[in-house]
């Protein structure tokens, strides 16, 4: 540990004692890039995080693609305080969150009911409740490597084949439950259809990520999504698109109007709480009014459409519908995914570049990434060297080769040019 970490190091000596492993997620520990303290952040501005050594950033976790705004964006941080004088939160509707439905409804008009939840995990686990209430069936389809929170069927691993069920990836997940999931792979039609042949009257839904970001980013291939659809449907199946960070990151109303294919149930979060914790779950109106009180499929939330984060969720949403700005993002993005892709060839690395607007991974490997598998192969020693030699020029990335480099409004084309010379430096060294 190097005088450049020392406030950090110390802190994570206190945070070993009280808090479980020193993080309060897993994700942000930096076991899988070689251990030791990760860097405590104390304040954020525009595109920089700053840590509690004085050290600046300029900031591509983005807080795992919640930070689409940078730090203290100030329209945000106006309403945030607006809010906040006239009380964070009430235990009954407000008008915010009405302007938030319609708005969403707006932007995704496969929405046509929501529901506002506090965490992603909340709304993946509530629409898959609301799946099998509608259906009246038990089990979930979904696809390996992608990530629906931490909630006991999410953490269903793949069982040996298509048509096995899988095996719980969590201490403290029972059998019972993993009786429910079947786990296939991405982009593979012909898996799908396997489960669905030997699953199909059993099945509720089948739940994936439209565009992955979860194994680094990865894209459906030409017609996956409607074949997903197509056999989802035919077996009385519903299908359901989590767009927890593809949702107003890829596109202001996702991946599914970028691709043009419409889920029966959507999940949001990230994004859309302006950095306050905010997620939702929504769909077609006749499968949600199957949600309490109208129906008997029961969810609730205390925290649930608080005034705070409906009131940051409205400012946010209003950035990013002005004209111009994912155009801007999907410009710098390509210019700063591009330059390092070329860079790393230039000093001898084979890369592969899985991008979708203003998130991309870069992956370590020789061949195009297209599921789960593909993204293993991405060396995970190559990773840490650039992880580690960025962190210490001061460029902070997710500490995982499986997570994206995250862009947010406010990086400039200076913050993208400083990157790739220190980058190139870096790619130089490894
Ligand atoms: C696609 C997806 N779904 C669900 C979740 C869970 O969200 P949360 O961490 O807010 O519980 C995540 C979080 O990374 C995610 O990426």
């Amino acid at each position: 540990m190097t005088a450049r970490y020392e406030q950090s190091a110390a802190l994570y000596e206190r945070a070993l004692a009280r808090i479980v492993g020193g993080v309060n997620s897993p994700a942000r520990s930096f076991k899988s890039v070689g251990g030791g303290p990760p860097v405590f952040m104390m304040r954020g501005q525009g595109p920089y995080l700053y840590d509690a050594d004085g050290n600046r950033y300029i900031d591509y976790i983005g807080a795992f693609g919640a930070g689409m705004f940078g730090h203290g964006h100030p329209e945000i941080a106006a309403a945030i305080a607006r809010a906040a004088e006239r009380g964070t939160i009430y235990g009954t509707p407000n008008p915010w969150e009405v302007e938030l439905a319609e708005r969403i409804h707006a932007a995704l008009p496969s929405m046509e009911r929501v529901r506002f939840v506090t965490t992603g995990t909340e709304a993946v686990m509530s629409a898959v409740r609301v799946a099998r209430a509608f259906t009246g069936r038990p089990k979930i389809i979904k696809m390996e490597g992608c990530y629906h929170g931490h909630s006991d069927f999410a953490l269903i691993a793949a069982g040996s084949g298509p048509s096995q069920l899988g095996t719980p990836d969590s201490a403290g997940v029972t059998e019972g439950v993993a009786r429910d999931v079947i786990t296939v792979p991405y982009n593979d039609l012909r898996s799908l259809e396997e489960a669905l042949d030997a699953w199909g009257p059993q099945v509720a839904a089948v739940l994936l990520e439209p565009i992955v970001g979860n194994f680094g980013v990865a894209h459906p291939r030409p017609g996956y999504l409607d074949g997903v659809r197509r056999l989802a449907h035919q077996h009385g199946a519903l299908l359901i698109f989590d767009e927890i960070i593809t949702g107003f990151r890829v596109a202001y109303g996702g991946a599914q109007t970028l691709l043009g294919v419409e889920p029966d149930l959507t999940t949001l979060g990230k994004i859309i709480g302006g950095g306050l914790p905010l997620a939702a779950y929504g769909g077609r109106a006749e499968i949600m009014d199957w949600v309490a009180p109208l129906g008997p499929a029961y969810q609730a939330g205390t925290l649930a459409g608080n005034p705070l984060s409906m009131q940051a969720a409205l400012a946010a949403l209003e950035v990013l519908a002005r004209p111009g700005v994912y155009e801007q993002l999907e410009a710098d993005a390509a210019y700063l995914a591009d330059g390092l892709v070329a860079s790393a060839r230039r000093h001898g690395h084979a890369v592969q570049l899985g991008r979708a607007g203003s998130m991309f991974t870069l992956f370590f490997c020789d061949e195009p990434v297209v599921d789960y598998r593909t993204a293993q192969r991405s060396d995970p020693e190559r990773f840490a060297a650039m992880f580690r030699g960025l962190l210490d020029r001061g460029i902070a990335l997710a500490p995982s080769r499986f997570e994206a480099w995250m862009l947010s409004v406010q990086h400039t084309r200076a913050d993208l040019e400083e990157t790739l010379q220190i980058a190139d430096e870096v790619f130089a060294e490894m």
